[in-house]
């Protein structure tokens, strides 16, 4: 059902699906790391991952749809900036993908069935670096009760406290555990009070 041909088929339906903003709990939460590599899981049409480069991460922009990736190819930035982005055609629920470990591993807005959910973001908090972080953000379950437009699967939707309970407690320590309200506009053009699930956690450094 979330296959590449679902995702290539929503992409094709516009010509833009995503804002061109990276997503504000990034910015939120990134801002003051050090940047090294980081992989961000599912770009879409590249806004996270070319702000993430704006700011000198080496990223790893990797997406199950290849038109989203096109889209995000086309963007016009500068030599440079597109100089430390990789973007990667990848089914991330069935493979790693190459360059791990990671210093930041980000993932927005990856609304899975649990199973492949809870195997994802277990693999994904594998491949961040001793030290480094992993930020996942997601939509939040009182979005049902919102009349935004979101898919009518409860299960695809997580706390903070879901994704921190996959994580080992002796290799992370938890920085952010929360759901944020954010403004957006539903169909009828109302804004209405969404909310973000945030996890930061950051993996311990193990002396050896
Ligand atoms: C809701 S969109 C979010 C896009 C972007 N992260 C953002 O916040 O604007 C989810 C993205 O994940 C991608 N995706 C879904 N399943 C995936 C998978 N198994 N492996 C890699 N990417 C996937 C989709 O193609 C889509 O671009």
């Amino acid at each position: 059902m979330f296959g590449g041909a679902f995702w290539d088929e929503l992409y094709r339906s516009r010509r833009t699906v995503w804002s061109d903003e990276p997503n504000p709990q990034l910015v939120a939460e990134v801002s003051g790391l050090t940047p090294g590599t980081a992989l961000d899981v599912g770009c879409g049409e590249g806004a996270d991952a070319i702000w993430l480069a704006a700011r000198g991460w080496h990223v790893t922009a990797a997406d199950i749809s290849s038109v989203a990736l096109e889209r995000a190819r086309a963007v016009a930035i500068s030599p440079e900036i597109a100089s430390r982005i990789e973007w990667l055609h990848i089914d991330l629920v069935a493979a790693a993908a190459p360059g791990e470990p990671y210093d930041l591993v980000s993932a927005h807005f990856m609304q899975l069935p649990p199973a492949q959910r809870e195997s994802l973001f277990r693999r994904l908090a594998a491949s961040v670096k001793q030290g480094g972080s992993l930020l996942v953000v997601g939509h939040h379950p009182s979005d049902l009760q919102t009349t935004v437009k979101r898919p009518p699967l409860p299960e695809l939707f997580y706390t903070a406290a879901d994704i921190a309970a996959l994580l080992e407690p002796n290799d992370w320590d938890i920085i952010v555990e929360a759901s944020r309200g954010r403004s957006a506009t539903d169909p009828a053009n109302r804004t209405v009070t969404v909310h973000d699930t945030v996890l930061r956690a950051r993996r311990r450094a193990r002396s050896s």
